[in-house]
């Protein structure tokens, strides 16, 4: 498999670009509208055909590039089957397999950051993209968008703890430059999380982050809820 981890500066949003090696048909994870450029050269560069924009949520602080890619490219969109996003794309169900040739990915709802906020299991379990459900040593905020810290909690541990300790986990963010971590390493030192804090030590936390608005969510989320169309 082709794998490639793409970095937005502006909003720290990380893309993933996942490559059937044989086929040439590849899936991007979370691309961002204004990189769109950067991707389809990646893309291309690589001799990959995009076969699906893939979001694992519908985001607050970047536009998606879903329909840009579509337009430019014809592949097809897919999203958590929440409701959350509207408009023409495949809704993806918990225990969905979404399968561009070899490369399978395994769907696991995981509300809490949104209400329909999901992770991707790479098949073999070597892998998981998990937005912005779980973020290395940390985790998505839960004030917005139908977020929940108990449903946050329940999310991580029964369908992300659950993987196997080695399973390397790939977070929609990062804002201090890692770029990856791991389940066995998160059920220790995730400081909100893991090291085996309760569900109501974690709801205190998140009810105290004391974070400032989003700066783009306005803008963003109804962008985002028509699959980035409505936003250039
Ligand atoms: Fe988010």
């Amino acid at each position: 498999m082709i794998f490639r981890q793409l970095f937005d500066r502006d909003s720290c949003t990380y893309t993933y670009l996942l490559g059937d090696a044989s086929t040439g048909r590849a899936v991007l994870i979370d691309p961002v509208i204004e990189l769109v450029d950067r991707d389809l050269q990646f893309v291309a560069e690589l001799g990959l055909t995009l076969a699906v924009s893939l979001d694992t949520h519908v985001h607050a602080d970047h536009v998606t590039a879903a329909s840009v890619l579509k337009e430019r490219t014809g592949c097809a969109i897919a999203y958590p089957s929440s409701g959350e996003a509207e408009g023409p794309c495949m809704a993806l169900d918990h225990g969905d397999v979404l399968q561009v040739d070899a490369i399978k990915l395994l769907v696991r709802h995981t509300p809490g950051h949104t209400a329909g906020s999901a992770t991707y299991v790479l098949g073999d379990q070597s892998m998981a993209f998990t937005g912005d459900t779980l973020l290395i040593r940390g985790c998505g905020r839960t004030d917005f968008q139908g977020g929940s810290a108990q449903t946050l909690y329940a999310s991580v541990h029964e369908q992300i703890f659950s993987l196997p300790d080695t399973t390397l986990l790939y977070p929609g963010h990062d804002y201090k430059g890692r770029t990856v971590t791991t389940v066995g390493e998160e059920k220790i030192h995730n400081p909100r999380l893991g090291g085996g804090r309760t569900v109501e030590q974690f709801a205190e936390i998140m009810a105290n982050l004391n974070l400032a608005y989003p700066k783009k969510i306005d803008v963003a989320v109804p962008a985002n809820r028509q699959l980035g169309a409505t936003a250039k």
